[in-house]
């Protein structure tokens, strides 16, 4: 495991506002390798969670463990082995881009010669020698994602870094990311509120609620979990067919609800068994459509406040 966290809690105290419990409670464990996104509404606890990882903020309770040294007391241990970007990037405005990678990691202690197959890999090598005030928001993020690879991390900690992007920032920051996920050597570790972004470019999720963990999985197991097994829409002749198919779809096992004027929704993923239960019964189906899973409405009923609705 590359994180795992037992039982952290971190609460802070405002002056006006009273408490914030920002982490409460959260049990996690992420495996090597990949990119595991870490997905939640504004104000869920990521960045909290992600300085506590890095040992920035301390938490109040709980354990943390990070390439399985413990936070914070050996953290200095693995630091070597762990990127990070969180918040905006400090980068030197008035330098080039690949003066700002060999400056930082001179600073850093670290070798200058992965610099420049870094800034390849990030796709600006072309524009290396450009002064980096003159860069998109896009090419410093990815720019900052360079910085935070210098040391070849184990593990790389990305706090929301596609936030302020423009669509094409965004897809050039997502597709770095996922070829970072991909190489192997380095597991990413993802913070978003996007679903979307989670969907394109994770592999596994965890998905956060005040503080509180709701999901964590393969992104296809959370999603399903969280959109309900599939759907099929079925269209039938008329509503006397409509009541044998679901007389029949109910005997082998298929809940199905009408969806007027004569179709019926089946709970199933399973579109050729459903088709062969009505065939059999003789009932042939003019229609036979999955319903894609909505991943929104997903996304925000398992985040939802938790009041009951109808
Ligand atoms: N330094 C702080 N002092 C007081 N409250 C804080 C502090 N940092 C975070 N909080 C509170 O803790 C809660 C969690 O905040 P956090 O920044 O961890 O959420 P987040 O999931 O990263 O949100 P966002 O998507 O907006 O970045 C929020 O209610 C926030 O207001
Ligand atoms: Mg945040």
């Amino acid at each position: 495991m590359v994180i795992e966290l037992a039982g952290v809690r971190k609460t802070y105290s405002g002056v006006r506002s009273g408490h914030t419990i920002a982490v409460d409670g959260l049990t996690l464990a992420v495996p090597r390798g990949g990119v595991h996104g870490f997905l939640g509404p504004n104000g869920s606890g990521k960045t909290t969670t992600i300085r506590i990882l890095l040992g920035l903020v301390a938490a109040d309770a709980g354990e943390v463990r990070v390439l399985g040294a413990e936070v914070p007391h050996e953290l200095a241990r693995v630091a070597g082995s762990v990127g990070a970007l969180v918040e905006s990037p400090q980068l030197f405005p008035a330098f080039s881009g690949r003066r700002n990678l060999q400056i930082l990691a001179t600073l850093a202690d670290l070798p200058t010669t992965r610099v420049d197959e870094l800034l390849e890999f990030v796709g600006l090598r072309e524009r290396a020698d450009d002064r980096v005030k003159g860069y998109s928001l896009g090419m410093r993020q990815r720019l900052a994602i360079a910085a935070a690879m210098l040391k070849s991390p184990e593990l790389l900690i990305l706090d929301e870094p596609t936030n302020g992007l423009d669509p094409a920032g965004m897809v050039e920051v997502r597709e770095l990311i996922r070829a970072l996920g991909s190489d192997g050597r380095t597991t990413v570790f993802l913070s978003s509120h996007l679903l979307a972004e989670v969907a394109a470019v994770c592999d596994a999720v965890t998905i956060l609620r005040r503080g509180q963990l709701v999901a964590t999985g393969d992104v296809a197991e959370v999603l399903a979990m969280a959109g309900g097994e599939g759907q099929l829409r079925v269209g039938l002749r008329d509503a006397d067919e409509v009541a044998r198919a679901a007389g029949v779809l109910a005997e082998g096992g298929f809940g199905a609800t009408p969806a007027p004027p004569n179709g019926l929704v089946v709970a199933a993923d399973d579109g050729a068994r459903v088709n062969a239960l009505l065939g059999a019964a003789g009932i042939w189906a003019s229609e036979l459509t999955a319903v894609r899973p909505d991943l929104e409405r997903a996304f925000l009923d398992l985040t939802a406040e938790g009041e009951a609705t109808a």
